[in-house]
């Protein structure tokens, strides 16, 4: 046993002599010095011994101990002094700054309206990009000949359903999500949707083929169009300012019955007219309407008890407006002298 601990410490120690990187410092640590190291393992067989054998063994074991834990303490000292000093010598040197990422502009616009409509109590809901014919058009009153599905012409996918026919499509906007919504929830029901959209477009600066939108629908019982008008007015209000103004001009879209394009007072101009604005003081804004009675139908609403109203604004716009950016393709670009702008 006398031998055994003879050895160890002359192995360790010359080991020790030549160590020069922490690394093997550490090695040499956990070969020998660790609790479940060579040491150790001695220190353990000391338990077997007898009486004065025990006492005199133990003895040296124990110097042995402290001799080598020392050379160690020793060895380390001075490979961190010629290493320059990895650990940490003025605790009040200033820390490395992190560099902040940055989110995307349709991000800081979604995130704006998703504030606004959860204040006024609406939920958020999230549907699939991947969509049925059904859901983004039929349901929508767009039948499968229906003229208005030439504006919205998308990606189909090449797959068969059950009845042979091209079902999948990636969706053109997110009003498909109003049926979902209405058929899990029910009535009454008030929940925003912001989601990406896609369309079949050759794209310029004002048109891209992968786009955002945020959908609302509103639910309940005697919604009428006066409410539409204040509540449009309000949204206009909290995204633009107080002083804005709303104006209503029909437009077609056919899963709303009247169906509108809401226009707010240029918040740059003040209506005076400017580049912004094209000149004209207004800038259209929002899609909305009362919904038609067959979309209630399709999700599963009846009309003769609620009404609803509904409408999508299309992030990219928004942003586009708000930042000043001319060109609706650096938005899906990955340029980062585009995106450390924000
Ligand atoms: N889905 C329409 C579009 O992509 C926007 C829209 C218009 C949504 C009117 C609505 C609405 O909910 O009522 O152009």
């Amino acid at each position: 046993m006398k031998n055994k601990l003879q050895k160890l410490r002359d192995d360790f120690l010359r080991q020790l002599s030549t160590v020069d990187t922490s690394e093997r410092l550490r090695d040499l640590e956990l070969k020998y010095l660790s609790r479940k190291g060579e040491l150790s393992e001695i220190m353990h067989e000391l338990k077997n011994l007898s009486g004065e054998l025990k006492r005199d063994i133990g003895g040296l074991a124990n110097a042995v101990k402290t001799e080598l834990q020392d050379k160690f303490t020793e060895a380390r000292r001075l490979l961190d002094k010629r290493s320059g000093g990895e650990r940490m010598t003025d605790v009040s040197l200033p820390g490395e700054k992190i560099i902040n990422g940055h989110l995307n502009p349709i991000t800081l616009v979604q995130n704006e309206l998703e504030d606004l409509f959860t204040s006024l109590g609406f939920m958020v809901l999230d549907g699939p990009e991947l969509e049925s014919d059904y859901y983004n058009f039929t349901a929508l009153n767009l039948s499968p000949d229906h003229p208005a599905r030439d504006m919205q012409d998308t990606f189909y996918i090449d797959y068969k359903n059950k009845s042979g026919q091209y079902d999948l499509l990636m969706r053109t906007q997110t009003s498909p999500v109003q049926i979902r919504a209405m058929r899990k929830y029910g009535a009454p029901l008030k929940a925003i949707i912001p989601g990406r959209c896609f369309r079949n477009e050759s794209t310029d600066a004002r048109h891209e083929h992968t786009f955002y939108q945020v959908e609302g629908i509103l639910v309940d019982k005697n919604i009428n169009f006066a409410n539409l008008k204040s509540f449009l007015e309000i949204v206009g209000q909290k995204l633009f300012g107080p002083d804005t103004k709303l104006r209503m001009r029909p437009k077609f879209f056919p899963f709303v019955e009247p169906g509108n394009n809401g226009e707010y007072s240029c918040f740059l101009c003040g209506g005076k007219g400017c580049r912004v604005c094209k000149n004209t003081g207004w800038l259209e804004i929002v899609g909305a309407g009362l919904i038609h009675p067959d979309v209630l139908r399709a999700g599963g609403i009846d009309p003769e008890v609620y009404s609803g109203l509904a409408f999508g604004f299309g992030l990219n716009r928004l942003a586009m407006l708000k930042y000043s950016i001319n060109d609706v393709r650096l938005f899906n670009s990955g340029d980062l002298k585009f995106l450390e702008q924000f």
